[in-house]
């Protein structure tokens, strides 16, 4: 069964994608409608119009007021309905639901729940994204697929060796063991795999120009129930941080996904991928953009096929799981915990 978390913050969209035109995104199975004012500031409202439920995001702006496409219904960047077709009194029920927004990190955040209980600082940061000492390539895929999948998915990353070898995958991903850590108190799972000598995949191989083997770290911090974060380090095998923390001879990838349920059986999959080298270097940006999008096509597929594979499958199923779904099996515990307060 889906289990859905409300009373969270999720990503609804990259900042880049809300502007003067009406985007409409659904969140745990709310439509919404987004935009920004004239002064910038996005808005998130319902995307029913009260009247007849024609879709807000089919309508049009006017200033900073969405004048409904179906009859005119009016409303303004709170929701409040500020002018209906052929009377002067607008009813005072008239209002569409306003959501909470903040845009941080290069996303826009959507508070889903209760509003009195929207605190902006509960949100789980990503800073390289907008950050200049990195260079950012990103996209969403949408997710046939139910969110859980996503999450199963990005906790175990054993799978690069074989889904997604020739790109990030190599045997020794598969071939080394996990330690996984819950922090039950900030409700964050990481996960890390540090591979001492290992192949260089195409992805940082060319990205970096290393040459020959690698020290290759994976160190996850998932956020449940939206922000998944992969710390990748990249060095020269033997060359490791220096005592001071400092890193200079390594190569620094902040893989970051923004995991949002669109509704029981779909996902928005947000992907960037941050970095801090070549910063400058369109080529690289080029070629990370692509190499990235087609590992996350290469899940989409799997995952929309495990989610016909469920559909389809008797009640009472039973997996099995080994150590690699560790990280994993804690992430679902977290989520079935904070969906149920
Ligand atoms: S449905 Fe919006 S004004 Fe009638
Ligand atoms: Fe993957």
């Amino acid at each position: 069964m889906v289990t859905f978390v409300r009373d969270q913050w999720y990503v609804a969209a990259y900042g880049y994608e809300v502007g003067r035109d009406l985007l409409a995104r659904t969140i745990l199975g709310e439509p919404l409608v987004l935009y920004r004012t004239g002064e910038g500031e996005p808005v998130a409202l319902a995307d029913r119009c009260v009247h007849r439920r024609f879709p807000l995001s089919e309508s049009r702006l006017h200033g900073d007021t969405i004048v409904c496409g179906y009859h005119g219904f009016t409303y303004d960047s709170t929701g409040i309905c500020v002018a209906v077709p052929g009377q002067r009194r607008v009813p005072r029920t008239a209002r569409v639901a306003s959501y909470p927004v903040v845009e941080q990190d290069s996303f826009v955040w959507v508070w889903i729940g209760e509003r009195e209980r929207a605190d902006a600082s509960l949100i789980p940061r990503a800073p390289w994204l907008a950050d200049p000492a990195y260079a950012t390539v990103s996209g969403m895929e949408p997710l046939a697929a139910r969110y859980e999948l996503l999450v199963d998915n990005l906790m175990d990353l054993s799978h690069e060796t074989y889904l997604h070898g020739g790109y990030i995958g190599s045997p020794e991903v598969a071939e080394t063991p996990i330690t996984t850590e819950v922090d039950d108190e900030k409700g964050v799972v990481h996960v890390s795999r540090h591979m001492a000598d290992a192949a260089c995949p195409p992805f940082y191989a060319k990205s970096t120009g290393l040459e020959g083997r690698i020290t290759r770290w994976q160190d996850i911090e998932y956020h449940p129930p939206c922000l998944y974060l992969l710390h990748s380090r990249i060095a020269p095998v033997g060359v490791l941080p220096e005592e001071d923390g400092g890193d200079p001879h390594a190569f620094h990838v902040e893989v970051v996904y923004a995991i949002t349920p669109e509704t029981e059986h779909s996902t928005l999959d947000f992907w960037a991928v941050a970095r801090d080298f070549a910063l400058d270097d369109q080529g690289v940006s080029d070629f990370l953009r692509e190499s990235n999008h087609t590992v996350v096509m290469q899940d989409v597929v799997a995952l929309n096929i495990l989610e016909k594979v469920i559909a389809t499958e008797p009640e009472g199923y039973q997996e099995l799981s080994i150590n690699i779904d560790t990280g994993a099996l804690a992430a679902r515990r977290i989520l079935s915990r904070m969906a149920r307060t």
